[in-house]
């Protein structure tokens, strides 16, 4: 199957652009990006520490939140009254390099980083379920790739409003976002919020969605994302979890 090469070819041009943005193209006093993501959440979490305590009023809708593929948390608030959503795509079955698993490699991130961070979870996931075989999968994919398909997704985020902050989990498929991300991003007004990627591949790392995702959201603030591979998601569970502690440290939760 060619796409089982795309990830070397993929993640080479990833390499090479990886390089390019180090060239010293900035001043030596800018703020390193990750400063800037971190001011960026610092800045949604300060405006939420400062809300006045929920009333009743605010606890009763906070209980009407619901989501109609999947509801993690009953409440939509941490304990420090942060609105955080999780919205992540992810499919379990046959895949590359892991064979077939009962659950995707990116919700597994999306799991950790909800739990770490006391977020609400939405699973993006498509009315019409994708091949269970990982070849027909692919098939499926390329095809709505190259129709810029938005296939229809099931349920949706009630209250999308609330949400200062969306985690915008996904895996890399055929070097771009799975086209039912797109179908979510179309969904919503973004405008406003703070959205950090994070997503899991199998060699090409982000493969330039960040930058996709400011580009067609360019009302919302999109962070540097961070990229794990399906394979390390899947089976080294401490490291990764580490590595996700680590990278949301470093944004400032
Ligand atoms: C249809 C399809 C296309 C894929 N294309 C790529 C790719 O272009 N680059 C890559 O690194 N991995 C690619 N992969 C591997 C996935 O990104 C990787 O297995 C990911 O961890 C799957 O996440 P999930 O289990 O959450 O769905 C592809 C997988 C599938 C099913």
């Amino acid at each position: 199957m060619f796409v089982k090469h795309i990830p070397v070819v993929v993640s080479s041009l990833v390499m090479a652009l990886a390089v390019a943005a180090c060239a010293p193209s900035e001043p030596a006093s800018a703020p390193s990006v990750a400063e800037i993501d971190k001011a960026a959440v610092e800045e949604k979490l300060n405006r939420q520490d400062s809300r006045p305590n929920e009333t009743e009023a605010d606890n009763k809708r906070s209980e009407d939140i619901a989501f109609s593929t999947q509801a993690e948390t009953d409440d939509p608030t941490d304990s420090d009254g942060r609105n955080i959503l999780v919205a992540y795509f992810s499919r379990a079955d046959e895949n590359y390099n892991v064979g077939t698993i009962d659950k995707g490699n990116t919700q597994i991130i999306a799991e950790y980083i909800a739990s770490e961070v006391g977020a609400d979870s939405y699973h993006i996931e498509t009315v019409n379920p994708y091949p269970a075989n990982y070849d027909d999968c692919c098939d499926v994919a390329k095809k709505e790739l190259a129709d810029k398909a938005r296939p229809e997704i099931q349920g949706g985020v009630e209250n999308m409003e609330q949400y200062d902050i969306v985690f915008l989990g996904y895996p890399i498929w055929w070097g771009d976002m799975p086209m039912a991300v797109y179908t979510f991003m179309d969904s919503y007004d973004f405008s406003g919020k703070v959205i950090i990627p994070f997503n899991t591949h199998e060699g090409s790392g982000g493969s330039g969605t960040y930058s996709a995702i400011e580009s067609y959201l360019p009302d919302a603030q999109v962070l540097d994302g961070m990229a794990v591979q399906g394979k390390t998601a899947q089976e080294f569970s401490s490291d990764t979890q580490q590595s996700v502690c680590d990278w949301l440290d470093g944004l400032g939760f």
